[in-house]
């Protein structure tokens, strides 16, 4: 510690502003704790309001409202002009508001940010190396909510612009007439989905079998289909070996089943995971484990090897959600006030926002294969959805895994528009032990995607008067 160190004593420090920390930093004063919050950035939020959730729904609006009026039947209109600038600074303001919001929720609650880049010094304190100086801070537990980066290939030209991780390429410093984006994961196909619909001509290099290779594949088709009429290409079981910085843009190498002649691109997109920071916090001199990946080992009250330290969110484990991290930044800020809580959640929900979106939530099917759970499995189609047909977009499915016997719901998964907002109803008939015939009981509003759910669970119990599916 410098001999200029300020120094702050709280009951609890959290390492991280994004929704882990500062969930578990608002839940912990209210609950009467003196709580510091430390970020690196100038601004609370981290990667998912900042360079992730947020600006990616925020451009993924702008991409879907091109499209639909692209698309829309009986209706021309002139080639959208696309003002960029105009497009960040929407973008931007809707950062800019939310960081605001947080910083007034933060002072609310007496809550203090410091703004740095915290590292344990010991077991009990914390150095932040900020802007103004250094601070140290003495805590009675702390709770570490330090988050992930962007995971990176060796080899590749980092110091060209041209190579973008997900925050760069949220920038959207320009619109490529070629992009690369290598990883069809969720981040991979959202961005995608952005510059396609900006008018980039999209390549997507995935080494799996599949897109989105963790989802079952019925349901990622109809997204795949959707994106290979969209994208220039979209190579499978094909890794990038090589990229070389030309004037003229990047010249990226394959191998594998897909292209075989190198391909020259403007920009390039690298989004093949993220790796979790526990191995720049100083965790050693805290004494708190960190594995050989970089995730800190938790039990379900969110505690370290070291019981007055918690860690939550990416740093943990997957998924790497910002969902999951603020529900365990709550229930860490919960434990360490003395409550009986615990992280045990029925199913954690993962969407893609592409489009159409994918939604999953629970058991899937793949999981189910590999494991040996027996499961019944109902799914119906959009084709069959008024709303969907209305929409001009009834290549949606709706599918529902029931435990066997007892028709208790055990996963669903959803592709089609709205996935996203569909699957919150799986996740709170999963959390409270819904049965098939319990959703189909709850009177679903006509016509709507949400129907699908009902119909669904009518399938599973034979009941479906929309489709036809033989005597039982
Ligand atoms: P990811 O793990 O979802 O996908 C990475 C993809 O890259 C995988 O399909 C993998 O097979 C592929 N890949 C890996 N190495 C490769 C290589 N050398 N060449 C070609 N393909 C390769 O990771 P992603 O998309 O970077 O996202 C990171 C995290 O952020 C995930 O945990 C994700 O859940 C989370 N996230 C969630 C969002 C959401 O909920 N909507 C949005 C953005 C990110």
């Amino acid at each position: 510690m410098r001999p200029d160190a300020v120094e702050l004593r709280v009951d609890v420090v959290i390492l991280g502003g994004g929704p882990g920390g500062y969930a578990a930093a608002f839940r912990a004063a209210d609950l009467g704790k003196r709580v510091a919050l430390v970020d690196a950035s100038g601004s609370l939020g981290g990667v998912c309001l900042h360079v992730g959730c947020i600006p990616s729904k925020a451009l993924l609006h702008t991409a879907k409202v091109i499209v639909e009026a692209a698309e829309l039947p009986g209706v021309k209109f002139a080639p959208p002009q696309i003002d960029l600038k105009a497009v960040r600074d929407s973008k931007g303001m809707v950062v800019t508001r939310l960081a605001a919001g947080l910083k007034g929720l933060a002072r609310q609650r007496d809550v203090s940010v410091v703004h740095g880049r915290g590292r344990f010094s010991s077991a009990r304190t914390l150095a932040v190396d900020g802007p103004e100086g250094e601070t140290s801070i003495r805590f009675e537990q702390a709770i570490i909510a330090a988050g992930s980066s962007p995971t990176r290939i060796p080899g590749l030209p980092y110091d060209d612009k041209r190579l973008m991780d997900s925050s760069a390429a949220l920038e959207l410093a320009d619109i490529p007439a070629r992009l690369l984006v290598i990883g069809g994961g969720v981040i991979g196909l959202e961005i995608a989905t952005i510059y396609q619909a900006l008018g980039s001509r999209v390549t997507i290099v995935e080494m799996a079998d599949q897109l989105l290779p963790g989802v079952d594949s019925d349901v990622v088709q109809p997204l795949a289909k959707r994106l290979a009429g969209r994208c220039e290409a979209i190579l499978l079981k094909t890794r990038v070996t090589q990229i070389e910085p030309l004037a003229e843009g990047l010249r990226a190498t394959f191998a594998g089943s897909g292209l075989t002649s190198p391909q020259t691109y403007d920009r390039v997109l690298l989004a093949v995971g993220r790796t979790p920071n526990g191995k720049s916090i100083g965790a050693d001199a805290a004494g708190v484990e960190v594995d050989a990946d970089g995730f800190i080992p938790v039990d379900e009250q969110l505690r370290s090897n070291v019981a007055h330290i918690h860690a939550v969110g990416d740093i943990v484990g997957q998924p790497m959600l910002a969902h999951k991290a603020s529900q365990q930044g709550k229930v860490a800020a919960e434990v360490i006030a003395g409550h009986a809580a615990s992280f045990e959640p029925g199913a954690i929900p993962c969407v893609a926002y592409t489009d159409p979106e994918i939604a999953w939530m629970g058991l899937t099917e793949q999981e189910a294969k590999r494991t040996g759970v027996a499961y019944e499995k109902a799914v119906f189609p959009w084709a069959a959805s008024g709303r969907a047909m209305a929409l001009g977009r009834s290549e949606g499915l709706t599918k529902l895994l029931f435990e066997p016997g007892s028709r208790r719901l055990m996963g669903a998964a959803i592709v089609g528009v709205g996935a996203g907002e569909l699957i919150a109803e799986a996740v709170l008939g999963l959390e409270l032990g819904a049965l098939a015939a319990d959703l189909c009981l709850a009177v679903h509003p006509h016509p709507s995607l949400s129907e699908t759910v009902a119909m669904a669970a009518e399938i599973a119990e034979g009941s479906i008067t929309d489709l036809y599916m033989g005597r039982k």
